[in-house]
C-alpha cells in the first residue's frame, strides 16, 4: 500500500493545501484586484469578466508550485514573457500585481506559514521583475 509521502509529494504545492489552496488565493487576489482603488490600473488592463483568469491563473500556480501541469499542458511552449508582451507593464503596475498576490496569500493564511509567505515573495519579486 501506498504511504502518505509517496502520496503527498514534498513540495509547496501539496504542502500549502494543493488546488483549494491555490484557487482561494487567486479568487482572493481578483477580488482585491477588483474592489480596491488602489489596484485601479492592474484592473484596468484585465478583460471585464476575471472568471477566465480565475481558473487560468490558479492552474497556473499549481504547477508553478510543483503540483499538476495542467496550465502548462494546455499551454504547450507558452512562456510568461510571451503572456504578458502585448501589456505596458511599468514597475507602478507591476508593484500592484506584487502586493495583491501577498495581501491575498496572507488573507488566505495557508499553512505551513512560513512556506506561504515564502511563496508571496518570491511571486512579489516575479512582478517586480517584470516592470519596466
Ligand atoms: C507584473 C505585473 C503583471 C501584470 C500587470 C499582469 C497582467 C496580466 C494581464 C492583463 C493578463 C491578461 C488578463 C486577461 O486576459 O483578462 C495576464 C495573464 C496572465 N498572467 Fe499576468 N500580470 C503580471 C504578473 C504575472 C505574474 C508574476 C504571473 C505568474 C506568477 C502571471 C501569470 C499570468 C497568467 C498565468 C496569465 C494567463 C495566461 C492565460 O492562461 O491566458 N502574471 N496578466
Amino acid at each position: 500500500m501506498a504511504t502518505a509521502a509517496e502520496t503527498t509529494p514534498n513540495t509547496p504545492f501539496y504542502k500549502l493545501g494543493g488546488h483549494e489552496t491555490m484557487q482561494a488565493i487567486v479568487d482572493r487576489f481578483y477580488d482585491l484586484m477588483d474592489s480596491d482603488p488602489a489596484y485601479a490600473e492592474l484592473r484596468a488592463m484585465h478583460a471585464p469578466d476575471l472568471s477566465r483568469m480565475r481558473k487560468s491563473l490558479a492552474l497556473f500556480l499549481a504547477g508553478w508550485a510543483g503540483g499538476p501541469r495542467d496550465w502548462l499542458d494546455q499551454n504547450p511552449g507558452r512562456c510568461m514573457m510571451s503572456v504578458h508582451k502585448p501589456y505596458a507593464i511599468t514597475k507602478q503596475v507591476a508593484g500592484q500585481w506584487g502586493e495583491a498576490m501577498k495581501r491575498a496569500i496572507a488573507d488566505v493564511a495557508p499553512e505551513d506559514a512560513e512556506l506561504a509567505k515564502a511563496m508571496g515573495g518570491v511571486l512579489e519579486e516575479l512582478a517586480l521583475g517584470m516592470g519596466r
